[in-house]
């Protein structure tokens, strides 16, 4: 069906609202209560099959990279299995030498990337059976891929991509869960992610509610030239995604980096005009992250930080908070991006920008 505007001023906001509805799009039909699992029609792999997977290789481009690396800590997390993320344009080439019983997902909301259908292809030429995680349903890389999973995510006009990333993660998520399961993972275990996917919907509705805020936020820092993005583990790419977002549509320059990994470099770009976004939910690396966020400080930057509600620790040392709803870790990058998205939304419309048609970028590209 056409998508249209709904009343929103840009498809890219729309889009970015629609994600509670999305996600739910993405779990439709896929959660097993009775068996603790997910379960995927077009996978085309029999548990047998599965069970053998040694290796699982993610790879896509730009977004939809990002969401492979959300995929690389998720599936290693919850399936035990190792994963390796490669850029799609990197991996065509590199003939690397890649085990038996590794399976290859290529990630794509568009299903028409060239370089993620190349890496697909020559993956699939040496042996490796391919898979697609994608959105258009019928798209190239959907039907050269083995098999699949859809994100049935509708539509997406904008050209930076947004419920995209939240329905791949989601769907990684699943994988990890239906991996899991046929490994180690508990009964008990599988049915507490499901519910904690279930959940999933209502905390990125509540989440939207930080609009205002950001908004605020935006106008505040709208003349920035350059804006760190810094988290840990399965922030970190949320904060790559993050960088992305603001790049894309704003023309800010923005650099996502391991918070810890910031003292080896980008701090030295910190000064008083250099604010720097923490992702500091609260989970396991939390007070590494402070003290991480306190270094930014004590030099004079501005500290922008995304962390739970009723946090007065984060509240002393950041000149802005912007509250997220405290979720498992595994699924914090699907409700922290959401923020990061619409900082990005309001800094590029208060500068002006073509916010649905960012200068020199395309929806799909086509060529290498
Ligand atoms: C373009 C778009 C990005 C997208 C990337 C990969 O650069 O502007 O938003 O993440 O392509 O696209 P895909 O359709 O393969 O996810």
């Amino acid at each position: 069906s056409e998508a249209t505007r709904e009343g929103f001023e840009h498809y890219m906001l729309k889009e970015i609202y629609e994600q509670p509805e999305s996600i739910r799009n993405a779990m439709r039909g896929r959660l097993d209560e009775e068996n603790a699992t997910a379960v995927f029609g077009g996978l085309n792999l029999t548990p047998q099959q599965s069970r053998m997977v040694e290796r699982i290789i993610l790879t896509g481009c730009g977004t939809s990279w990002h969401s492979g690396l959300v995929g690389e800590y998720l599936i290693e997390d919850l399936a035990r299995i190792p994963v390796s993320v490669e850029y799609a344009s990197e991996l065509r080439y590199r003939n690397p030498p890649i085990e038996n019983n590794t399976l290859v997902f290529g990630i794509t909301q568009s299903g028409e990337t060239a370089d993620t259908l190349a890496a697909l292809r020559e993956t699939k030429r040496k042996g490796h059976r391919t898979l697609a995680i994608c959105n258009v349903v019928g798209s190239s890389i959907a039907q050269a891929a083995d098999g699949g999973v859809y994100l049935y995510a509708g539509p997406e006009i904008g050209v930076a991509s947004t419920k995209a990333f939240t329905s791949q993660c989601c769907v990684l998520a699943m994988l990890g869960l239906y991996f899991g399961r046929l490994r180690h993972l508990s009964f008990e275990r599988g049915k507490q992610i499901i519910e904690e996917l279930r959940q999933l919907p209502n905390a990125i509705q509540q989440t939207l509610g930080c609009n205002e805020q950001v908004r605020d936020v935006a106008q505040k820092y709208q003349n920035a030239s350059t804006v760190l993005y810094l988290g840990r583990q399965f922030n970190f790419p949320t904060a790559l995604e993050g960088a992305l977002k603001l790049k894309e549509i704003s023309y800010i320059h923005a650099e996502g980096y391991p918070a810890a990994e910031m003292k080896h470099g980008p701090i030295a770009l910190v000064d008083k005009e250099t604010p720097s976004v923490f992702i500091i939910p609260r989970g396991t690396t939390y007070t590494k992250v402070m003290a991480n966020m306190e270094e930014v400080k004590a030099r004079g930057g501005p500290v922008i930080a995304l962390a739970n509600e009723d946090d007065p620790q984060v509240q002393a040392v950041a000149d802005d908070v912007i509250h997220v709803p405290q979720v498992p870790e595994f699924l914090q990058p699907i409700v922290n991006v959401v923020p990061l998205q619409l900082l990005a939304y309001h800094i590029a419309l208060l500068r002006g920008c073509d916010v649905d048609k960012p200068r020199n970028l395309a929806k799909s590209v086509t060529v290498e």
